[in-house]
């Protein structure tokens, strides 16, 4: 898509109508969710979906998360065993993705699931996200609405930073209140963390009454997405730094002297809702040495902290 600008829309009931309108005509619109921003498209329309693998620059191996507005609507999609009509039940509409077997008539663009017979699918806990797909009526396939592998977005004005003039709309959804992706468990099988995201692992065990597989289980299906460097801010990035070197910047967590600081009253969930702001304006600054603060590793500081492990990985 080489629009020469993209199209700012309103969340009100004509921008919403005007969304879906774009989505029939296999055009591509960014909304917001509680996670972050998402870049959506008609699942079942391989053109379109081929368009948000080009807008991003995204490896076309790597599968899409299937958006609806509520489980009846993913029933028609999905097949769901005790474990995942248990964890739908508890976190939908929620900062949950399921990892599910697709029904084999469900009609979703190959280029959805890359090829595979099984289908990620959310139902997002945010009133304009819900009010566009109840207008749509259909499966919105919508990755992070950035260029592929740089930060995601959590705010309008972070989607056009990356996409302007690749897209043709974004809609204001506000800043996201999680701040981070969705929590991804595959129900395939035995229930497996693939992703630690804005659901804490434990309140996942919590509900299944068990302890689950996580992503650096060896059993653990390795997640098709998960390339090792990621989320990366054009700086160097360096982590459990107790304090900042003269060349680096100080990115905070507690109470730390630091030019920014994700939570300095050490809150996880506030770390969550500011990281991927905190990286753009580092991005902003031109911060080319980035020092970061230890995170404690438990209930959200797991998605914190994953996410910062790819930013500081090395690149090619
Ligand atoms: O919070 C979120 O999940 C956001 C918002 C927009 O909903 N979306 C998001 O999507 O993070 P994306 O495309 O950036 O991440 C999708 C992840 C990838 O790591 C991909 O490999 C994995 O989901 N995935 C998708 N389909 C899969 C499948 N069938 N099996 C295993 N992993 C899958
Ligand atoms: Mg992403």
């Amino acid at each position: 898509m080489t629009n020469a600008s993209t199209l700012k829309i309103e969340p009100n009931a004509q921008g919403f109508a005007q969304a879906a309108q774009i989505w029939r005509g296999g055009g591509l619109v960014a909304f917001g969710t509680e996670t972050v921003y998402g870049l959506g498209a008609d699942a079942g329309n391989d053109t379109a979906v081929a368009q948000i693998y080009a807008a991003k620059g995204r490896p076309s191996f790597n599968p899409l998360i299937v958006h609806l507005a509520d489980q009846k609507n993913v029933a028609e999609y999905c097949e769901f065993n005790d474990d995942a009509r248990a964890l739908a039940d508890a976190f939908w509409p929620g900062a949950l993705t399921l990892v599910l077997p697709l029904r084999p008539q469900a009609r979703v663009s190959k280029l959805v699931t890359a090829g595979l017979d099984t289908l990620a699918v959310r139902v997002p806990d945010h009133a304009i996200a819900q009010a566009l797909l109840r207008q749509f009526g259909g499966p919105i396939a919508a990755p992070s609405a950035n260029p592929s592998g740089r930060i995601s977005p959590t705010t309008p004005e972070h989607v056009m930073a990356g996409l302007n003039g690749k897209i043709d709309a974004v809609v204001d959804g506000g800043p996201c209140g999680v701040g981070v992706e969705s929590t991804i468990i595959s129900c395939v099988g035995a229930p497996a963390m693939l992703r630690a995201g804005g659901i804490p692992v434990e309140a996942i065990s919590a509900c299944l009454g068990r302890q689950i597989a996580m992503p650096d289980d060896p059993d653990t299906p390795m997640s098709p997405g998960q390339l090792a460097s990621h989320y990366a801010p054009k700086g160097r990035v360096r982590l459990n730094a107790d304090q900042a070197a003269p060349h680096e910047v100080l990115l905070g967590f507690g109470a730390v002297d630091a030019p920014l600081n994700l939570s300095p009253a050490g809150d996880l969930t506030e770390a969550a809702a500011r990281l991927f702001d905190c990286l753009h304006q580092l991005d902003a600054m031109g911060a080319k040495d980035i020092a970061v603060s230890p995170i404690p590793d438990h209930g959200l500081g797991r998605a914190i902290n994953d996410r910062l492990r790819r930013a500081a990985a090395p690149r090619d």
